[in-house]
């Protein structure tokens, strides 16, 4: 017996000792009673022994009836739903895929994950006949070779892009002929897609910085030299200078409001505004932009407020970054819609235009970090590309959806809908 299960047994038999005291508390007390008595009143030695022989008896009996406590019930290894478990079916339940194989690279076991991870694989096939990755080989040989657990990073790139930590490691450690391995993944995809995220958005970020840095400086180095006594030339580069100078400061600022948003993600919005008030405000203070365009806006905006849970300064940046796209890019319509609807179906605001639209495939990639559907136009327009994305996370924040419809040739519309709003009074 280990000394582990020598312990548990010895404080099991003092529990149920002292248990049997407590309950026969009474008896002892009325036993201990009788004998002084006897004792007092001078009755013979033979007729106290048996009252106390007859008070023990009963003590045994009623304690007899008290169940057998082994161990306190929170001790794990008593559960015994946990020794009832094989490894098979722990194995089966897990998330990440396993597989394991004999020493010939037969495989043996396939949990669910695996299976679903890398499709069928067949108990008694060779494993490296389906990982045929040269790192893959060279891991499962070298374990082989030497026991020493190794692991790689490995993907899989069809059906679609996929990112493990990959470890073999030998099962039985004392060897022998039918030695076992056990091969898991860690599904990493998901880290790997936000490393890239990072490391795209500080490319693009900084080529976009770079371009009207680099005019700027070539611009520079021409007025100190060639175009030095040139008047005309020298306001002319001023002008493109000022230009690019505000396409940096443009770029910076949707940087940081992007940042400041995402920041705040996770502080929900408690003010109460009304989306009427905004819709007119943003529209108004876009009419300049629409008839340099020569656009009209038309409004489909009851007069009665909608008030909606949110942050007025983040909403008017929403509606200002929608119409003025749609100024931008669907000039060629010359109308924009500007409609505001709560009926059953909730709160939606719209905002369409009938110009060139936007080609299907763009359309899920809108409201990525500097997407352009075309970027000569966008840079045309001073667009950086962030104007979308800083909408989705601002609607994000408001558990409001972004709902984009187009048609190439038609036109596109970009409906904000709002979840059922909880405002009270
Ligand atoms: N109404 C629209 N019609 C056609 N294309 C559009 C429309 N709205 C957006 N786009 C396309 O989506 C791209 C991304 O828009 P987004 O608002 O994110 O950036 P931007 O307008 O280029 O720059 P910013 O908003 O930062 O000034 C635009 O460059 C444009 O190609
Ligand atoms: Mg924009």
């Amino acid at each position: 017996m280990s000394i582990w299960g020598w312990g548990q047994e010895s404080r099991g038999l003092r529990q149920r000792a002292l248990q049997r005291i407590i309950r026969s508390r009474f008896i002892l007390a009325a036993a201990a009673f009788l004998t002084a008595l006897v004792l007092i009143s001078g009755a013979s030695g033979w007729v106290s022994f048996l009252i106390l022989v007859l008070l023990l008896l009963g003590v045994v009996a009623l304690s007899a009836s008290i169940p057998r406590i082994d161990a306190s019930p929170t001790e794990p290894m008593n559960d015994p739903a946990i020794f009832r478990l094989s490894g098979q079916q722990l194995a089966a339940q897990l998330p990440d895929p396993l597989i394991i194989f004999d020493h010939e690279g037969t495989i043996l076991y396939v949990n669910p994950a695996a299976n679903g991870a890398f499709g069928p694989l067949a108990r008694g096939g060779t494993l490296l006949l389906h990982f045929r990755a040269p790192e893959m080989q060279t891991l499962v040989q070298s374990v082989m070779a030497d026991a020493q657990a190794g692991s790689i990073d490995y993907s899989e790139r069809v059906p679609m892009e996929r990112w493990y930590r990959a470890t073999v490691l030998r099962l039985d450690q004392a060897g022998g002929p039918d030695r076992q391995y056990l091969l898991s993944f860690r599904d990493l995809t998901e880290a790997h897609r936000l490393e890239r995220m990072r490391s795209d958005f500080i490319a693009n970020a900084s080529h976009e910085l770079r371009t009207p840095l680099a005019s700027l400086s070539g611009f520079i180095e021409t007025l100190r030299g060639p175009a030095r006594n040139d008047a005309v030339a020298r306001d002319n580069f001023l002008e493109i200078m000022q230009k690019q100078a505000e396409r940096m400061a443009r770029l910076i600022d949707d940087l940081l409001s992007l940042s400041r948003i995402e920041m705040k993600a996770h502080i929900a919005v408690k003010d109460q505004v009304d989306l009427t008030t905004i819709l007119n405000h943003v529209v108004d203070s876009l009419k300049p932009l629409a008839a340099g365009l020569d656009i009209a806006i038309e409004r489909n905006i009851d007069s009665g407020p909608v008030m909606v849970l949110g942050d007025r300064d983040e909403l008017t940046q929403v509606f200002q970054n929608l119409l003025e796209n749609a100024c931008k890019y669907g000039q060629s319509g010359k109308k924009v819609i500007v409609e505001l609807k709560n009926n059953g179906e909730g709160i939606k605001a719209t905002v369409q235009d009938f110009g060139p639209g936007i080609p299907e495939e763009h359309i899920p990639r809108l409201t990525e970090r500097f997407y352009r559907v075309n970027i000569e136009t966008s840079r045309a327009q001073k667009g950086t590309g962030l104007g979308l994305a800083i909408v989705k996370h601002i609607l994000t924040r408001h558990r409001a959806r972004l709902v984009v419809r187009s048609r190439v040739g038609e036109g596109s519309s970009f409906t904000v809908a709002f979840a059922p709003q909880k405002i009270k009074g």
